[in-house]
């Protein structure tokens, strides 16, 4: 394949999406192809402060634990984005790698309207603050069960996550099965994550070549033939 391709993989917490996208980018590679893995937040800048927020090790100058009101991180969020297009997306597809986000600004729109005080309300508003975005070619949503979602993070260990509470994943789960709603225009396909990582990596494989495959052919088709 000539041209790069932005693949994105998403879903609530522990339903295997950086494992996903790691088994996508051997797969890939195993083919021939240069992957670049990466994933949001970021490990730049703004996606260090975010990664801080989200594992509540936020402090003030002073010492003393900090928050960050929804709309902050919202923003954040858009402004890491923006950044690892420009950093690290970009510069990839123009070389014509493939390039495989762990989470893209589905995971905004998902999260950040499932927690600003304004709700769905709010939506308008996350869309706008990421309008700058690139497009994915694919989305890939790993559904799982918010149940099945909450086992895998508890056997994985670790201090839960800001958004990591079963009540709010069910939410979230609920938004991902209507992704598409969501980002209107965008190519997204969904996978059963409630399946081994064999079973789910060969079915995000078989849907990540299905689709390099149709954006190979019109370079492929053989010219028409006149007919007069
Ligand atoms: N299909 C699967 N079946 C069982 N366990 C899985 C599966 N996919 C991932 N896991 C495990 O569940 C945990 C969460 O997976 P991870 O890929 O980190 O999810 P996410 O990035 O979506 O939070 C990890 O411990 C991982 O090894
Ligand atoms: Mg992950």
């Amino acid at each position: 394949m000539s041209e790069g391709a932005f693949l994105v993989l998403e879903g609530i917490d522990g339903s295997g999406t950086t494992t996903q996208a790691a088994l996508l980018a051997e797969a890939l590679r195993a083919r021939g192809h240069e992957v670049v893995l990466t994933r949001e937040p970021t490990s730049r800048a703004i996606g260090s402060l975010l990664r801080a927020a989200l594992q509540h090790r936020l402090t003030l100058p002073s010492g003393e634990p900090a928050t960050l009101p929804p709309t902050s991180l919202a923003l954040l969020f858009a402004a890491d984005r923006l950044d690892h297009l420009a950093h690290v997306v970009e510069p990839a597809l123009d070389r014509g790698a493939i390039v495989i986000s762990d989470r893209f600004d589905l995971s905004s729109l998902v999260y950040q309207s499932a927690t600003d005080p304004e709700g769905v309300k709010a939506l308008e508003w996350l869309r706008s603050i990421n309008g700058r975005a690139r497009r994915p070619d694919l989305t890939i949503v790993v559904d799982v069960p918010a149940a099945v979602a909450e086992e895998r993070r508890q056997r994985r260990g670790g201090e839960a996550e800001l958004f990591e509470q079963r009540a709010l994943q069910e939410r979230l789960a609920e938004s991902y099965r209507r992704a598409e709603t969501l980002v209107p225009g965008d190519r997204v396909v969904h996978v059963r994550g409630d399946q081994s990582e064999e079973l789910v990596s060969a079915e995000v494989l078989e849907v990540v070549l299905a689709e390099l495959t149709a954006r190979d052919r019109p370079r492929l088709a053989p010219r028409p033939e006149k007919t007069s």
